[in-house]
């Protein structure tokens, strides 16, 4: 693959400079009101976007806007510093990796969570698709690479021991957990906790309005509509491919019993050597 390497860290090869990219995103000044969504790569970022813009807006109304553009690594910095808080954005970094003003501004953070085998054969059918990252191959080869963390933004096991250890160690910033399973499972619920985490006031109608309005099958057409062809020709097909599945357990048409067992087995010994309390996502059996 020919993804960028920065620091020990992977990154698409997209971005043209990292390294001023990087600084660039340390100066952003942050507002104690900003929200910040940060998760894994395709632990699904966009559809949280969506939800807590339309808590802030106190709306059920979909946005036009691509909430790619409000991810910091990805060159939102100038862009989004000149929009008005509160500001609703992105990262998959690490917490000590963010720009400092966040920390110190004590702005909210939203933890997205994903079963990491979803998040496997997302960033599989992703990635490959990015032409510039130029990946090709099999599933089977894919997940090697992934449990290897030699993917994009590296290794999802240790980015879901550290951010572990910050929500452990409690740090400035206010972190809510929003586990992906969950918002799919009972989204009226997960919502309206969200609301209360960002302290908005927003009526229960509104909240079942944006439960409803966010499914992954009511907003794909609209949104693709919306964003059209943001992404030029960066993508096979000229085609933002984002909107894939969105379902828990499309993984198991990927993994074979023996790629599950041996994921089980990693995941057990990594999430627990290193004592991470994250709420078991992967219990063996539970395919
Ligand atoms: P799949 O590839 O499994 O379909 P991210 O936004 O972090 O990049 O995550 C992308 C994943 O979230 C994709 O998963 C995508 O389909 C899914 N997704 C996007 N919108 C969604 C929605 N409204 N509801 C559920 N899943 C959604």
């Amino acid at each position: 693959i020919t993804v960028k390497e920065y620091d020990g860290r992977y990154f698409p090869a997209s971005i043209p400079d990292i390294a001023s990219q990087w600084k660039l995103m340390q100066s952003f000044e942050a507002d104690s009101n900003d929200v910040i969504i940060c998760s894994y790569p395709k632990s699904g970022f966009h559809w949280i976007w969506e939800v807590v813009t339309m808590l802030f807006n106190n709306t059920s109304n979909i946005s036009k806007e691509l909430p790619a553009k409000y991810i910091l690594e990805f060159g939102a910095v100038s862009k989004v510093q000149q929009s008005p808080p509160p500001r609703v954005l992105g990262s998959h970094l690490y917490y000590e990796e963010l720009p400092v003003s966040i920390r110190q501004k004590k702005c909210r953070l939203i933890n997205v969570i994903r079963d990491p085998r979803a998040v496997a054969v997302s960033s599989f059918h992703f990635f490959t698709k990015i032409k510039e990252a130029k990946l090709k191959g099999t599933w089977s080869g894919y997940l090697n690479l992934f449990l290897d963390g030699k993917v994009m933004f590296n290794d999802w096991f240790h980015h879901a021991q550290l951010w572990e250890s910050v929500r452990q160690s409690n740090s400035d910033n206010p972190i809510h957990v929003l586990y992906y399973e969950d918002a799919k499972k009972n989204p009226f619920y997960e919502f309206k906790r969200l609301a209360r985490f960002l302290q908005l006031d927003v009526k229960e109608s509104t909240i079942m309005a944006i439960a409803e309005k966010t499914k992954f099958s009511e907003m794909k057409a609209p949104k693709e509509a919306a964003i059209g062809h943001n992404f030029g020709n960066a993508f096979a097909g000229n085609k933002y491919p984002l909107y894939r599945k969105g379902q828990e357990d499309d993984w198991k048409s990927y993994f074979t019993l023996q790629q599950n067992a041996e994921f089980e087995q990693i995941y057990k010994e990594r999430m627990q050597y290193n004592k991470v309390q994250l709420k078991s996502i992967v219990n063996p059996g539970n395919n």
